[in-house]
């Protein structure tokens, strides 16, 4: 079986991560989408809250799972028996970090942890999870960024009900 796992942040998934889980999905038997639990930032979201939304948001992916780690990607990759990771490439300032962990991983894993990239579908190139949280905090309109069930529960965090 082709298993995959796309680990992120995502605080809020946004349409450019579910367009990733998608098109990821619809290559590998199996996508795992993982909310690294980081607990050097301060998220908007507790990593509960977004297996839910990430959850609800893919119920219709069959062969989509949510799940959450902490610590090292090699290592929850590993305990989970998956070879690949998946991550979206917005535009050339994504690459080098994005090259750099990817790298890294490969060379802590002992080559056994691979990653494959996705170029962001051009639509959704702009869109970023801090820009969400920025523009919804000012009550800005997110209705473009992300689907109206992530929207409502943004708005709810920063106290708009509208
Ligand atoms: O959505 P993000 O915040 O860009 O995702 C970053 C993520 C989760 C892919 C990355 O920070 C990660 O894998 N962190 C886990 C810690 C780890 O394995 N670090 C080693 C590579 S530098």
């Amino acid at each position: 079986m082709k298993a995959a796992i796309y680990p992120g942040s995502f605080d809020p998934v946004t349409y450019g991560h579910l367009d990733i889980i998608r098109r990821a999905a619809s290559v590998f038997d199996e996508l795992t989408v993982s909310v690294l639990n980081n607990v050097g930032k301060r998220p908007l979201f507790s990593v509960q809250e977004r297996v839910e939304i990430l959850k609800e948001m893919t119920k219709d992916i069959p062969n989509v799972k949510v799940d959450s780690f902490s610590g090292l990607l090699i290592d929850h990759a590993k305990e989970k028996n998956i070879k690949v990771v998946i991550r979206g490439l917005r535009a050339i300032t994504d690459f080098e970090y994005e090259l750099q962990i990817s790298q890294t991983n490969r060379i802590l894993s002992n080559g056994e942890l691979d990653t494959m990239f996705l170029n962001t579908s051009l639509e959704y190139a702009y869109l970023s999870s801090s820009s969400v949280k920025e523009i919804a905090s000012f009550n800005g309109d997110i209705s473009q960024c992300v689907p109206p069930y992530v929207a409502k529960l943004v708005y709810e965090k920063y106290g708009h009900t509208e």
